[in-house]
């Protein structure tokens, strides 16, 4: 299968999104990332050396595999071997994910939207976390506030993007409303000490006790959708961009510790690029240059698609010698994970920008139209969704 990112494997990504709690130092298997650094990483080092798997060598066991994952987008995993049975026949498994609301949402968080959606067709469960108790301790946003911001700015666009989060099928609930969730925490609590929280993020003796506690909350968001309430131990999948693992690791050593009593599986869980920011930097919610925010207007979203990094050359003569460079290129970024369905044009585009027939001018055209298009429906579904959203916790 031809992987449209062939030579991005080597890119490396500035890694800022690591920072969740920002004194500290994040450890992704015994790599240490700092947080203010500009840290880096190198997806095909995570791959070979963190125990994260390579996701193509399973690609051709999925029917009918999501667009992230044809077009290697989703990189890695860990465990999905095990849940394609379920999802080939489409029955007993589920998805989770959560949110932590913060910020203002831009269109690198539709990817796990749209990988959402996927499972969701493909006959999974859908459990859905609103992390308050997160930006509480990591941000300092009330409860109140993380309610509000969740309500019209996470879930509303999640309706607005094709989630119907109103079917029998879906979760979504409050961590800090939740009974369940705490209870687990607490019994999650008991099977982890200091030095395990240590190995894995690097905390010392300093550190908030918030801190500590609320990566437990998040182990028990995971496990969730396997407590009686749920029906029960089964396949679990958590779709997340690589900063997640560290969580990840902690849930699946607790699995096992908890799995004689409970019965838990250990979650399996899939790792996705990050979307590069307009400037070619990474795309980040406090940096409104890098991001296209869902919430801004058509006309706005075209123009910042305009004045995107392409990967083109210094001058027309020159692209026309030696080509575009795809691999280095926002707009074509834009195409593969957002803007193109069909693989065969998004093939062409690639050839006649390699072969010097495309000029980056014509090409931003034609995808500023397609941004343009894509925010004018969003605009429509949002005017709808955000009641929806609203009345999900009345
Ligand atoms: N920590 C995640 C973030 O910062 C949010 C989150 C909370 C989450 N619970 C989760 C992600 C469970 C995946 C699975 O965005
Ligand atoms: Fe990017 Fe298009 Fe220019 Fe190629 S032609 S470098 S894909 S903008």
């Amino acid at each position: 299968m031809d992987n449209y990112f062939n030579s991005f494997d080597k890119k490396y990504i500035n890694y800022y999104s690591f920072i969740q709690f920002k004194e500290r130092y994040y450890i992704l298997g015994d790599f240490l990332i700092d947080p203010w650094g500009s840290s880096i990483v190198d997806y095909d080092k995570l791959v070979n050396q963190f125990g994260i798997k390579d996701f193509s060598e399973i690609l051709g066991e999925i029917e009918d595999p999501a667009r992230l994952m044809k077009r290697g987008v989703i990189f890695g995993h860990r465990d999905f071997d095990k849940l394609v049975p379920s999802i080939n026949a489409k029955k007993d498994f589920a998805v989770m994910t959560g949110m932590m609301p913060s910020g203002q949402m831009h269109i690198g968080h539709k990817m796990v939207i749209d990988q959402l959606k996927w499972y969701f067709e493909k006959g999974a469960s859908l459990s859905l976390s609103i992390a308050d108790m997160e930006s509480y301790a990591a941000r300092g946003i009330s409860f109140e506030k993380a309610k509000d911001i969740a309500v019209h700015e996470y879930l509303a666009n999640y309706i607005a993007l094709g989630l119907d989060l109103t079917d029998d099928k879906v979760n979504v609930y409050l961590q800090s409303q939740n009974k369940t969730l705490n209870d687990l925490t607490f019994k999650i609590a008991k099977r982890v000490n200091f030095n395990n929280m240590r190995a894995i993020y690097g905390f010392n003796e300093s550190t908030n006790i918030g801190h500590l506690y609320v990566p437990l909350v998040q182990v028990a968001d995971i496990l969730l959708p396997q407590t009686e309430e749920f029906g029960g131990p089964k396949q679990v999948v958590v779709p997340v961009g690589v900063d997640q693992d560290p969580h990840l690791r902690l849930t699946r050593d607790i699995a096992a510790k908890m799995n004689e009593e409970y019965g838990f599986l250990a979650p399996a869980s899939t790792y996705h690029r990050f979307l590069t920011g307009l400037t070619g930097d990474k795309m980040s919610s406090s940096k409104p240059n890098t991001a296209i925010y869902l919430n801004e207007t058509p006309k706005q979203a075209e123009k910042k698609v305009k004045s995107s990094k392409t990967g083109g050359r210094e001058t027309l003569d020159e692209q026309k010698e030696l080509g575009g460079r795809p691999d280095e290129c926002v707009i074509y970024e834009m195409l593969v994970y957002h803007l193109v369905d069909d693989d065969k044009e998004l093939e062409k585009i690639r050839e006649e920008c390699m072969d010097g027939s495309l000029m980056c001018g014509h090409c931003k055209v034609h995808a500023a139209e397609l941004m343009k298009d894509f925010f004018e429906d969003l605009k429509v579904k949002q005017e709808e969704s955000v009641e929806i959203a609203e009345s999900l916790f009345d």
